[in-house]
């Protein structure tokens, strides 16, 4: 029972909860679509530098292959190295890179770092260079880190008489991308850390209504059914909340119902079994043996023991309606000739009381019903209004149709029934008079009857009274019923 209530002590430990889930599932997105960003950024700004860089690379590597064109071409390559070299060395102190220069068969006539002056270089950017291409590449050094290789030809007269190399480090864009990477992951934490705090707070708020409504379900287990869950949001929660209170609110009633039921039927059942108890004691303490005595005491307890038959004949009814909700014998009836029997039927009870009653239609009218429980209902509700009119009354039954209804009126003229207890004739045992109805013999059963026959053919029934003029009862039952 523990276990179905609460949460096991060995369930504590898996116990995660949705705010947690939830969490981690932002952080999760966030975390991801930050690093993805991270990442296209920090490229995209890497690209652009390299690009700026490689493009003023080129333009200086021009500038010098124009420079030392027409130096290239001098016979001696002494002369060559003599005017190339300072032009050269020149401008690779202004790029802070290194320039090499060679002819067109690969001979170095110029190296700002005088290191292959004279000798064949036969780098690929050189021999594409050669071939009339502009080229750059980028190589990562061991020692000296990220250099860019930029060569272009020196061309006279549409020729290529040699080609410029230009390498310089670019370690400082590598430098300045680290430092905007960093800067990135920075802003990114702290984003992911405000994100978690923040949807933490907001969750934990907006989930506390969970903490009121297991509350709710919990003392509800235990049989308390007047814990209402109140939430002041307007969301679904709210909703929620709205359809359990009305969901334990028709479950107190239920309860409550059903333990009124229980007390009115065993005091209903005992009122007649005290009487006949009584009764039968007083006769079998009668000294004298007087016959009519006798005869009277016993047809009381005749009508006693029909009492005590009738109440449980009507419980049967209802106990049976409430079993049979789904089995309801639909016969297209001719509501017509239904009423005439019912009031054929009737008629002596009312000659009794010297009542008129009589029966109207102004329509044909068929519709499909059960019939053996509609003319139950029917007659539950002529019988009260005979029982419940004076001697020389009146009772109308009328039928007629109106819009979607077929509705049968039964009006009297009898003593009519108080306003405030106009909603509760028809719960199980409410009588107005309880004195009064016990001996004309109800039950207080019998509209609790008719109103559930009705229900079940998806009809009401509506009653006007005043009180020493009379009451009518409307029942009202759909001509389409769907099935
Ligand atoms: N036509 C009527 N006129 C006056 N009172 C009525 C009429 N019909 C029903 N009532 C009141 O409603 C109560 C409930 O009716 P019902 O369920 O049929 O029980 P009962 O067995 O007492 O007839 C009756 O006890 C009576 O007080
Ligand atoms: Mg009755």
């Amino acid at each position: 029972m523990v276990i179905i209530l609460g949460i096991s002590h060995k369930e504590k430990y898996k116990f995660v909860s949705i705010r947690w889930k939830l969490v981690s599932t932002y952080l999760l997105l966030v975390i991801t679509s930050l690093l993805i960003i991270n990442v296209f950024i920090s490229r995209l700004i890497l690209n652009i530098y390299i690009e700026q860089r490689k493009s003023n690379v080129l333009i200086r590597a021009n500038i010098v292959s124009n420079d030392i064109k027409n130096f290239i071409t001098l016979s001696s390559a002494k002369e060559a190295i003599v005017y190339v070299n300072p032009i050269a060395e020149k401008y690779s102190k202004e790029i802070r890179g290194r320039i090499i220069v060679v002819d067109k068969e690969g001979i170095v006539k110029g190296d700002s770092n005088k290191e292959y002056l004279g000798e064949t270089f036969r780098h690929t950017e050189i021999r594409n260079a050669l071939k009339g291409q502009t080229s750059t590449n980028i190589y990562n050094f061991k020692e000296y880190g990220h250099v860019l290789y930029a060569a272009v030809p020196a061309i006279v007269h549409n020729r290529i008489v040699g080609a410029t190399l230009v390498s310089v480090s670019i370690n400082d864009i590598y430098k300045d991308l680290s430092h905007i990477n960093q800067n990135l992951f920075f802003i990114s934490t702290t984003c992911i850390a405000l994100i978690a705090i923040i949807s933490f707070i907001f969750l934990d708020f907006s989930f506390k209504p969970l903490e009121r409504f297991t509350k709710a379900i919990n003392s509800m287990a235990k049989g308390d059914f007047k814990q209402k869950v109140h939430i002041n949001t307007n969301d679904e929660f709210k909703n929620m909340a709205d359809a359990f209170n009305a969901m334990i609110m028709k479950l107190d009633q239920v309860d409550k119902q059903r333990n009124e039921f229980v007390a009115n039927v065993s005091h209903e059942l005992r009122t007649p079994i005290s009487s006949i108890k009584l009764l039968s004691e007083s006769l079998l303490h009668q000294d004298e043996d007087n016959i009519y005595i006798y005869k009277e005491f016993m047809e009381d307890i005749s009508a006693e023991a029909d009492r005590l038959n009738n109440i449980i004949n009507e419980l049967l009814a209802l106990v049976d309606l409430d079993k049979e909700k789904l089995h309801i014998n639909y016969k297209i009836t001719y509501m017509n000739f239904l009423l005439e029997k019912i009031v054929n039927r009737l008629k002596p009870l009312a000659e009794r009381k010297n009542i008129k009653l009589t029966l109207e239609s102004d329509e044909k009218i068929q519709i499909k019903v059960d019939p053996e429980k509609i003319q139950q209902a029917i007659i539950n509700i002529i019988e009260n209004a005979i029982k419940y009119t004076q001697e020389a009354g009146k009772v109308q039954v009328r039928l007629y149709s109106q819009g979607k209804w077929c509705i049968i009126e039964v009006k009297d003229n009898g003593i009519g029934i108080p306003e405030s207890s106009l909603k509760q004739i028809f719960d199980r045992f409410y009588r107005v008079d309880k004195a009064r109805s016990r001996k004309t013999g109800g039950t207080g059963l019998g509209l609790s009857i008719s109103d559930q026959i009705v229900m079940l053919h998806q009809g009401i029934i509506e009653v006007e009274s005043k009180i020493g003029e009379g009451s009518s009862f409307y029942i009202k039952i759909p001509n389409d019923i769907k099935l």
